[in-house]
Parts: C-alpha cells; sequence; structure tokens
C-alpha cells in the first residue's frame, strides 16, 4: 500500500511516517516544502531516521506549485499534515502563508485527488476550530474558532466535506490536541518552557497560566492516527485525537522544574488574543471505531521531550 504523507518533515509528519513505515505492507512518500515556525535543519534533522529507510521516499516540494496529480498517482492512501501551524503567530500581518498553506493548498490536492482511486484522504485538523468551550468536547460540538489560524484550519475541513460531497474523495478528518513530545516545534510551549528552564532564562506565560489543554503525547497522537487507515465506516468522519492527560500550564511548569531539578524566574504576560482557556477531547469516538486509548502520562512524555531538547541543544 501507497501512503503519502504531506508535511513529512515536521514534527507530527515525520513520527507518522516512522510509525507507517513499522507495517512492512507500507511504502511512504514524503512530501514537504521546509517552511513554518521550524528552522530548516531542525526539520532536516527530523528526516535522519527515515531517509535512509528502503520503504521512504522524500521529496523537497511545495504543494501549491507541484505538480500534484503526478504525485497522486499510484496512491492509496493520503495524509494531509502540511500546512502553516501555530496559534499565536496567525494575528498580524504574516496572515498570508496561513491562508496559502492551509487552504490554497488543501484545495489544490483535494482538486488533484479528483480522478484517483484514493482509499482515504486523512486531514490533520485541529483542536482550534472549537473555540471557548466548557468541558469535554465531542466532534458534534459547535464550531468557532477564536483565531485566524483556527479559522484556516476551519476552511480545509469545509473543503474537505465539499470535495467528498461533490466528487467522492473519501475524507476522513482527525482532530489533533496539543501535541507533545521530541520534535516538538520550538514555538509551542513544552519545547519553550524546557529550553529557557535547562538555559537558565526565565519561563514565559501568556495569561496567569490557569489555562488548561488536553496535552497528547506524539506517539498516541500517531498511533490514532495511523489506526484510521484500517478503521471500518470512518469514511465522512471526524474524529478527536486527544492524550491522556489534560493539565494547565502551572502544572506543566511544576512538572518541568521537578523533572529537571531546576528552577527559572515566571514572568507572566499579557495573555494572547485567540486562545482558548481549555480544550479537552471527548475520545470515545475514536475509542469505538479503532480502539484508540492514549497510553502516555505527562510525566513520561515530558521527560522524553527533555531528553531530546537536551540534546538538540547539546544542554
Ligand atoms: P510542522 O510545522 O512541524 O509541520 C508542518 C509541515 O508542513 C512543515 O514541515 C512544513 O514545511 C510543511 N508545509 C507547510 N506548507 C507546505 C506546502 N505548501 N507544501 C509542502 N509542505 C508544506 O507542524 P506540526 O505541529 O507537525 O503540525 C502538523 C499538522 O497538524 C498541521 O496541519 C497542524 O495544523 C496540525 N495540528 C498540529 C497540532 C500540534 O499540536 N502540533 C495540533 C493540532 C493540529
Ligand atoms: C497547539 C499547536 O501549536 C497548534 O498548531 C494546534 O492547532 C493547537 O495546539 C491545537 O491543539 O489546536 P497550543 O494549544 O497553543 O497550540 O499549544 P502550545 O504552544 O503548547 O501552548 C499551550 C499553552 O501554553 C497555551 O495556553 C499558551 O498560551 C501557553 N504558552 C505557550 C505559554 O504560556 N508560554 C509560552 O511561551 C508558550
Amino acid at each position: 500500500m501507497k501512503i503519502l504523507v504531506t508535511g513529512a518533515a515536521g514534527f507530527i509528519g515525520s513520527h507518522l511516517c516512522e510509525k507507517l513505515l513499522a507495517d512492512p505492507n507500507y511504502e511512504v512518500i514524503g512530501v514537504d516544502t521546509f517552511t513554518g515556525p521550524t528552522p530548516d535543519q531542525m526539520k532536516k534533522s527530523n528526516l535522519t531516521g527515515l531517509e535512509a529507510h528502503p520503504r521512504f521516499t522524500f521529496i523537497q516540494a511545495d504543494l501549491l506549485t507541484f505538480d500534484l496529480e503526478k504525485l497522486l498517482d499510484g496512491i492509496h492512501i493520503v495524509y494531509h499534515l502540511a500546512g502553516m501551524p501555530g496559534v499565536r503567530s496567525s494575528w498580524g500581518k504574516d496572515f498570508g502563508p496561513y491562508v496559502t498553506n492551509n487552504i490554497v493548498a488543501t484545495q489544490l490536492l483535494l482538486e488533484a485527488a479528483k480522478n484517483k482511486p484514493i482509499e482515504k484522504f486523512i486531514y490533520a485538523s485541529t483542536s482550534s476550530v472549537y473555540g471557548e468551550k466548557d468541558g469535554k468536547v465531542a466532534e458534534s460540538a459547535p464550531l468557532s474558532p477564536l483565531s485566524p489560524y483556527g479559522i484556516t484550519k476551519l476552511t480545509g475541513e469545509y473543503l474537505c466535506n465539499v470535495y467528498q460531497k461533490s466528487y467522492n474523495i473519501p475524507v476522513v478528518t482527525v482532530r489533533f490536541f496539543t501535541v507533545y513530545g521530541p520534535r516538538q516545534r520550538p514555538d509551542m510551549a513544552f519545547h519553550r518552557f524546557i529550553a529557557q528552564i535547562l538555559k537558565g532564562q526565565p519561563l514565559t506565560i501568556y495569561g496567569d497560566g490557569t489555562q488548561s489543554r488536553d496535552f497528547t503525547y506524539i506517539s498516541d497522537c500517531v498511533e490514532g492516527t495511523a489506526a484510521v487507515i484500517r478503521a471500518q465506516k470512518v469514511i465522512g468522519e471526524t474524529i478527536n485525537i486527544g492524550g491522556k492527560e489534560r493539565a494547565t500550564v502551572n502544572d506543566v511548569i511544576m512538572l518541568i522544574e521537578t523533572l529537571t531539578g531546576k528552577k527559572a524566574p515566571l514572568v507572566y504576560l499579557p495573555k494572547i488574543s485567540g486562545e482558548p482557556k481549555h480544550t479537552w477531547a471527548d475520545i470515545s469516538k475514536a475509542r469505538s471505531l479503532f480502539g484508540y486509548d492514549p497510553k502516555v502520562s505527562l510525566r513520561d512524555g515530558l521527560a522524553m521531550e527533555i531528553e531530546y531538547i537536551r540534546s538538540v541543544y547539546s544542554l
């Protein structure tokens, strides 16, 4: 089975490729153009374990300009992860790449998929489509994104839906919830906090730190995402992929202090617009459709990310 993963050099994409290649029946074609918040060098090192793999092919290409019909030739499964991530940086004058990479690239890929015998087109969406919610959120909850980023990702979902309705593209949408672990993007909270504390710099907290997230460890995220291939009755479905544990930013910082044995001054900065106070995934649909069962505790996951940050920055 031939699988295309867009955004293959990214945080989640590189782990997903590794997970898929563990199945001897899968051949993986990864495509990426090295853009977004992560430096190229970090992205290239995300590919280190993959490039030598005999069933992996990497194509450096921009979905906005590449011949996508050719790219989709012979492909059975598409995982569309390529995009411009990050809630906070989607404000301001740099919104253009959110529109082009999250909306236009998705439309072009769907357009190219129209007459292809693709079995599943799996779109990586986000908890950011829900907006402010109290309690656990199921996929049927009303959608009201708070950030420009969330709007572009929701538009991607809507594009998938209309291409499915009009052209029978077998879309499955997965909504990820704040993913963390080795190779996490350097703009994300845990990466920043761990690097800051190990370097003896102050930790920057947006708001009072009582905001909570459904933090999802990367191996749980890609386990659930990979399971979509074999799952029955998922076409047309939208599925939350959440984590094992929720926590506040303040809880996370205390745990990082314990695990590193270091303390750092805490700098409380103004809350950034567009961030929900809480996220909390109802994962019962993923559980019933393909037995999704996130396993990694925040403590164990953070310990693995700390090891990664130490090695990346030689700290
Ligand atoms: P990432 O930036 O590490 O990976 C995205 C990759 O897509 C990058 O390597 C980038 O170069 C590539 N890309 C962007 N535009 C492209 C284009 N036009 N052509 C080819 N490649 C392109 O981000 P990530 O954290 O791994 O997120 C992956 C996906 O999951 C994104 O779509 C993001 O919106 C979504 N998501 C992530 C999280 C999270 O917590 N990380 C949560 C919810 C949803
Ligand atoms: C993450 C990803 O970056 C988005 O791409 C993704 O779509 C989103 O998850 C999602 O689940 O929808 P976010 O929840 O903001 O977004 O993830 P983090 O960067 O890990 O931030 C978590 C919390 O820490 C946020 O409340 C943020 O305000 C806070 N934070 C972040 C700080 O207090 N200080 C920092 O230096 C960074």
